[in-house]
Order: C-alpha cells, then sequence, then structure tokens
C-alpha cells in the first residue's frame, strides 16, 4: 500500500492505494485561509499538521490494516507558499499563498532584471515565493532577522513527518530561486533577493525518498516504523502524475480552486514574455508549460458565499438554460490574474447585468468567465508553439455537465473526463510514493486513466462563444482603465 497527502487550499486529502493503483481508503480533513486584506491570503502552517493528524487518525480507526501495511508515502502541495521558520524549525508568521499578491512591488524589481526571466525561466509573479520572502524582510525586518529557513507548503508537512528538511524539483520551480533548466538552486538569484543558499531546503527528483517516517508519528497512527517518504511534488505537476500526463502532447484542464492548462514536455522550452508558466516535472527530465488563473472555482465558492447557496446548487441551475453564450460578462480576476496579463491588482466584474438576471443567470455568467480566462491561458500556450488537440478534464468544477460543455466549446477543444474514480493529486502523490520505494516503472505505475466520456466542442455555438470570448478580451483594458 502506498499513502498519498494531497495538502490543498481548502483541506488535506489522504489515500491509500495499492499496488495497482486500486484506491482502498481515503479522508479529509478542511481547513480555510484568511484574507486579511485586499490581495492577501493567508494559511497557520500548523493547521496543515492537525490536518494531517486528523486524517492519520480517521484512518488508523477505520482502516488499520491499510495503515500497517502503508510502504511508502509521498506529498502533492498548493505551489509558491512562503513558509519562513526560526531556528528550531517554527512558523515565524502565516504563510503567504499562492494567490497572495501583496509583493507585486517586490515581484516587478526582481522582473526587471533580465537574470530572473533567463535563469528561471519564468515571470517573476507577485505570487511566487521570492518576491513574497523580499515583502516579509522589507515590512517585517525583526521578524525576517529571526528567518532560519524558507520551505514550500508540503515540505513544512514533510518536516514534521520525517524531520527532514527537503523539497522537490516541481515545487522549487514555482520560487524564482531554481534554475528551472539545470535542475538547481541558482546561488546567483538567490542571493539576488536576500537570502542565501543555506536558508533553503536540499533539491530532490520527486520520486527520490526523502528520508522515514518519525518513529513517534508511526506508532500514533499504526504506521509502520521507517516507512519511507517520498519527495512528491507541486498540486500540478503530481496531478499530472495522477493522469500519466508526461507526454509532448498531453495536457490537462483542471477546474480547481485555480483554474490550469497544462501541457507536457519533452524539454524546458521558456517562453516567459506569454506568461506562461515553464516548470520542472515531479519526474526527470520532463517539464511541462501552464497558464493559471487565479480563482476557478474559487469564483463559485465567492458566489455561493454571496447568495446563499451550494456551489452545487448553483451549477445544477445552469443545467436548465438554453445552451448559448450569455451576454452577461464575468471577469474572473477576484485575486488578480497571472496567465496572461500578469496583474495583481486587476479586480473582477459582472458587465451587463439586467433587471431580469437571477442566481442561475450570475452562475451561467461565472463559468462562461472563468472558460474564457482559459481560453486566454490555451491561446498563451499556443504562442509558445504548444498546441493541445486534447485534454483531460480534473478538478471539481467538471462536476458540471454545462460547465464542461461551454469549456469545450469555448477552447474548441473536445475534453476528456476520466471514468468515474479517484484521479487527483492524492493519487499522483501514492504514484510517486509507488515509484519511489517500489522498484517499479514509471509507464506502468504513472498510466492514464481510461475516458469515460469526451466532451466535443459544440459545432452549432461555436461562433457564438468565439464572438463572446472577444466580447470578453476587451473587458481587460477597460477594466484596468476603471479599476482604482
Ligand atoms: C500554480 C498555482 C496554483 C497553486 C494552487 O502556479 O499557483 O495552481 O499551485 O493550486
Amino acid at each position: 500500500m502506498y499513502l498519498g497527502l494531497d495538502l490543498g487550499t481548502s483541506g488535506l486529502r489522504a489515500v491509500i492505494m495499492d499496488g495497482a493503483g486500486q484506491v482502498h481508503a481515503e479522508a479529509q480533513s478542511p481547513f480555510k485561509a484568511e484574507h486579511p486584506r485586499s490581495g492577501w491570503s493567508e494559511q497557520d502552517p500548523d493547521l496543515w499538521i492537525e490536518a494531517c493528524q486528523n486524517c492519520f487518525a480517521q484512518l488508523a480507526a477505520d482502516h488499520r490494516d491499510k495503515m500497517q501495511a502503508v510502504l511508502g508515502i509521498s506529498l502533492s502541495g498548493h505551489m509558491h507558499g512562503a513558509v519562513l521558520l526560526d531556528a528550531a524549525d517554527r512558523p515565524l508568521r502565516p504563510c503567504l499563498l499562492w494567490n497572495d499578491t501583496r509583493a507585486a512591488d517586490e515581484a516587478r524589481r526582481f522582473d526587471a532584471d533580465p537574470l530572473f526571466r533567463a535563469v528561471s525561466g519564468n515571470i517573476v509573479f507577485p505570487g511566487f515565493t521570492a518576491p513574497k520572502v523580499a515583502w516579509v524582510a522589507q515590512n517585517e525586518p525583526d521578524l525576517f532577522a529571526k528567518c532560519a529557513t524558507v520551505m514550500l507548503p508540503k515540505d513544512y508537512l514533510r518536516l514534521w513527518l520525517t524531520g527532514i528538511r527537503a523539497t522537490d524539483m516541481s515545487d522549487a520551480a514555482g520560487t524564482s530561486w531554481l534554475d528551472v533548466g539545470a535542475r538547481a538552486w541558482s546561488e546567483e538569484l538567490v542571493e539576488t533577493t536576500g537570502l542565501r543558499l543555506d536558508q533553503l531546503p536540499n533539491l530532490l527528483e520527486g520520486a527520490a525518498p526523502a528520508g522515514t517516517l518519525r518513529p513517534d508519528v508511526a506508532t500514533a497512527y499504526q504506521l509502520r516504523a521507517g516507512v519511507v517518504v517520498v519527495a512528491g511534488g507541486a498540486d500540478n505537476a503530481v496531478a499530472a502524475c495522477g493522469v500519466g500526463c508526461f507526454a509532448e502532447g498531453d495536457g490537462f484542464v483542471s477546474l480547481g480552486t485555480s483554474g490550469v492548462v497544462l501541457a507536457a514536455k519533452d524539454s524546458f522550452a521558456p517562453m516567459p514574455d506569454t506568461a506562461v508558466h515553464s516548470f520542472c516535472h515531479a519526474v526527470p527530465d520532463r517539464w511541462y508549460q501552464m497558464g493559471v488563473i487565479l480563482a476557478a472555482t474559487d469564483c463559485m465558492n465567492w458566489l455561493s458565499r454571496n447568495l446563499g447557496q451550494s456551489a452545487a446548487e448553483l451549477s445544477a441551475l445552469v443545467d436548465g438554460l438554453p445552451p448559448e453564450p450569455t451576454d452577461l460578462m464575468f471577469v474572473p480576476y477576484l485575486s488578480g490574474e497571472r496567465t496572461p496579463h500578469n496583474d495583481a491588482s486587476i479586480r473582477g466584474a459582472f458587465v451587463g447585468l439586467d433587471v431580469g438576471h437571477g442566481p442561475a443567470d450570475l452562475t451561467k455568467a461565472v463559468m462562461q468567465g472563468v472558460s474564457f480566462a482559459l481560453v486566454d491561458n490555451l491561446q498563451a500556450l499556443s504562442a509558445t508553439g504548444t498546441n493541445l488537440t486534447r485534454v483531460l478534464g480534473i478538478g471539481g468544477g467538471t462536476a458540471s455537465a454545462a460547465w464542461v460543455q461551454m469549456l469545450a466549446t469555448s477552447l474548441g477543444v473536445p475534453i476528456q473526463l476520466p471514468v468515474k474514480g479517484d484521479f487527483g493529486a492524492a493519487v499522483g502523490a501514492a504514484r510517486l510514493a509507488q515509484l519511489g520505494t517500489s522498484g517499479g516503472d514509471m509507464a506502468s505505475i504513472m498510466s492514464k486513466p481510461a475516458v469515460a466520456q469526451t466532451i466535443d466542442p459544440d459545432p452549432a455555438h461555436a461562433a457564438g462563444f468565439a464572438q463572446a470570448h472577444q466580447r470578453y478580451q476587451t473587458l481587460y483594458p477597460a477594466l484596468k482603465e476603471l479599476n482604482p
């Protein structure tokens, strides 16, 4: 058995998978992010440990035999977070999360130095780790003076599991400190941002063993002493492991808290000007490119909070609407934007509200706006020469048939939905645990899921959605003028 941990923005999920890829047990424990000011997004790292303890306790109580059979553990985590630790490995402050954009000035300053794009292959986005640490250094100097180590979120969880400071290439790629082509920390980048190499964890490939489980953790939760904890990776890379997305031409669209269009790459071929991210994959000698929007299902959650109906209830309302594009436009930049605009200060909008509009219309507009933002991402990928002719659809938002249909029509690309089952980042992590401890080969462990359904673009509405997308594209410059 192999245990995969997926540290998400809204909770931790653990799965236990057997050697044939079958999931036998799972547990979840939710937590929240705090948004104390516009553009700020934080989480107390100790919440992740509590959530892991909860998941382990549930699994130990309900699946004792499976826990005792676990041979390897690995982790997936949300990217870019800055966890600052003191000399005793205690967090000095809440983690600044991936969708925290307060470090826009620091990001702009680093990005103006051509070294960053040349070495890291990426724009220095405000949400990346280096500018956020520089923000702390500038704004909380007393606290920064005590910082012994900077870690990425899942690596703090590993520290609790093993006592070892380590990270992996795919997560390190989102810090602005990695030479992404060479898969090594760039001392020059690290020092330019005011840190020392010894403040960063050791770098490993995703399936490399990082350490062994601490004996007290093993004893407390029915796990074997000495279980190996494998490095793991960044959530999107690990999700790609979960669906066997490695070869040139493989790609997925993810409707999660963030929205992602990802394409696997055989080589490192960055084109930072497009705002496409080029990162190391979680397996050696592979990379991937992706466009990222900061709020996908997060927009649905926002609407659901404000309308007092669950996201599932709102989604069901859209099923009853005609399939044409809606004139009511929604711009999903609730937390600023990455691809293609790299604009931390832009915010969202509804345009064209009518006195007759109700929750169903607002929800459809939100789904359409997120779909159009993902079209912008696909176009940014095309501008790098990466063309996807089909994509897998993953993430919670793909439960809505209406959303997937409008996304396929808007993208102009068929979306393949996997058979019912578990293919998320937790499974990707369990697969990395298996690859790292079993001696098995990548091709058989990291297989592709069977496709249950392919949602083709709807030819009857393709032109309508293309026109509506063109209207949508005029909104960013207009909002840019209007936004304070
Ligand atoms: C990727 C990104 C998000 C987070 C959270 O660059 O910021 O996808 O990893 O899921």
